[in-house]
């Protein structure tokens, strides 16, 4: 028998591997969501922290009946790296009910919309290019920029999306220091994680300045088809090309059936300016050789099977009717001094509050009482975000959303009263009586507005109202009624 040997410590581990880690670890991060997966699955759990679907909606016996009928040795076969024929079809489908005119050998299926974005990032980064990224920016892209070795420059988003003038001076700057960005990466409808949609003007004038300045654009867009309020939109990539023969030369289009169909089938995919295709093609060959077959013609049959976009209406609806559920209990259980985004669409609102509370820390306290959120500095490269929080209300039922809002709140009021006493100041106030405090058109500017206000006399009193991390909690979780 061999002789056990003594448990080392992780610090004594982590030293005998140090020398053997890629020099691009060290920026490597991970992600919040990922990290949160694994308390959010508890079912005693309230998570308004996913991007998730609500996956109950699909149909069972249609779930059956479309396994039934994939292929079993084709499904079970490796299959072509730009995806199955089939997809890529259903894909250009897709693609036209937003109004964009693509050919199937434009498309790339890739295994997520997540594999699109670090694909291109693989293609077109090397360590130190500089990417341009929306502030606040989907948490999920932020590790992937970071592991390719990114400078990451994120430009304030607004109530009509990104602020293309603050883009314009960033470029100029950049121009100045003799510093071009490899892409610039925007999620024009019902961003993650603002919940806020760029403006027909600014759509045209971002296209105009990738036009002028020969830039490549990243238009992320997995949510362009769950809008339940106001006017459709055109993408960036038909404004770039308009018609079938329209060459499209600086729009990179990413897309995903993750919020139209299913995250399982890890489906997503990209349509590039022809001469990155095969690039692109090789980078994902060396990644993962091909996505999913077996998935693939799930999403093949189930196109085939008919029409889908009833599906797509039946998720708006009810994510409308949440979004309504969670801006009436914010508006009931946030402090006066909260501001809120009103999203059109998608699965997200943002949340800011006073600048004395720091969200990283709160979810340790959020976490205690069952309830999960996003907390804002996972969607900036740079550390910012610390007062605001991502709040998702697509796979929460109704009540859930109420309850969890309910809790935010309670351990909001908690940190305000605290601070009150502390100063002899009033910073938060009672929550307001009705009706949402949105950071739209009249509301403070920016989604971020908070952030960059310090508190009165410059001091920070985030760490004086320090709260255990979450490795501190143990034992302390409570279920409330
Ligand atoms: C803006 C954005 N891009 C990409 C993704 C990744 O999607 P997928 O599940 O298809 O990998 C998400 C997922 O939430 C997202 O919100």
């Amino acid at each position: 028998m061999s002789e056990r040997r003594p448990p080392r410590s992780s610090a004594h581990e982590l030293e005998r591997y140090a020398g053997l880690f890629a020099s691009r670890t060290r920026v490597m991060r991970s992600s919040a969501m990922r990290d949160l997966m694994a308390v959010t699955v508890r079912p005693e759990v309230i998570s308004l922290a996913g991007g998730l679907p609500d996956t109950s909606t699909f149909d069972p016996a249609l779930f059956k009946e479309l396994m039934e009928r994939i292929p079993s040795a084709a499904a079970l076969q490796y299959g072509p790296s730009e995806g199955l024929l089939g997809v890529r079809e259903a894909i250009v489908s897709v693609m036209a009910a937003e109004h964009m005119a693509v050919d199937p050998d434009e498309v790339i299926v890739t295994t997520g919309g997540q594999q699109a974005i670090d694909l291109v990032t693989k293609t077109l980064v090397d360590p130190r290019d500089v990417v341009i990224a929306e502030a606040p920016t989907y948490p999920g892209a932020v590790p992937t920029f970071c592991a390719y070795e990114a400078d990451v420059i994120q430009i304030d988003v607004d109530s009509d999306g990104m602020r293309i003038d603050a883009l314009e001076e960033t470029l100029a700057a950049l121009d100045a220091a003799g510093r071009r960005p490899k892409f610039i990466y925007t999620i024009p409808n019902f961003q993650n994680p603002a919940g806020v949609t760029m403006s027909l003007e600014r759509r045209r004038r971002l296209v105009a300045i990738a036009r002028e300045r020969e830039l490549i654009v990243l238009e992320d867009n997995p949510y362009g088809m769950l809008r339940y309020e106001g006017d459709e939109l055109p993408t960036l990539r038909s404004l770039e090309a308009p018609g079938p023969t329209d060459e499209n030369d600086f729009v990179i289009y990413t897309g995903t059936m993750s919020k139209i169909l299913s995250p399982g089938v890890r489906v997503g995919w990209l349509v590039a300016p022809r001469p990155l295709l095969a690039k692109l093609i090789l980078g994902k060959q060396s990644t993962d050789l091909c996505s999913s077959t077996l998935a693939q013609h799930f999403v093949a049959e189930y196109f085939a099977s008919g029409d889908w976009q009833p599906y797509v209406a039946s998720l708006c609806e009810l994510y409308h009717r949440r979004r309504d559920v969670i801006l009436d209990a914010l508006a009931e259980n946030l402090p006066a001094a909260a501001t809120w985004t009103r999203p059109q669409g998608g699965l997200f609102i943002w949340v800011t509050l006073p600048d004395f509370i720091g969200t990283t820390d709160l979810l340790a306290r959020a976490l205690a009482e069952n309830v999960a959120f996003v907390p804002g500095e996972a969607a900036y490269a740079d550390g910012r975000g610390q007062h605001a929080m991502r709040l998702n209300f697509s796979s929460s039922a109704d009540d859930d959303i109420r309850e969890g809002v309910r809790r935010i709140g309670k351990i909001v009021a908690e940190q305000v009263a605290l601070y009150d006493t502390l100063t002899g100041r009033s910073r938060g106030g009672p929550a307001a009586a009705g009706g949402e405090r949105s950071a739209g058109a009249d509301a403070p500017a920016a989604p971020e507005a908070a952030l960059a206000a310090e508190p009165p006399g410059g001091e920070r009193l985030a760490s004086v109202l320090h709260l255990p991390r979450r490795g501190a909690l143990g034992g302390q979780r409570s279920r409330e009624a």
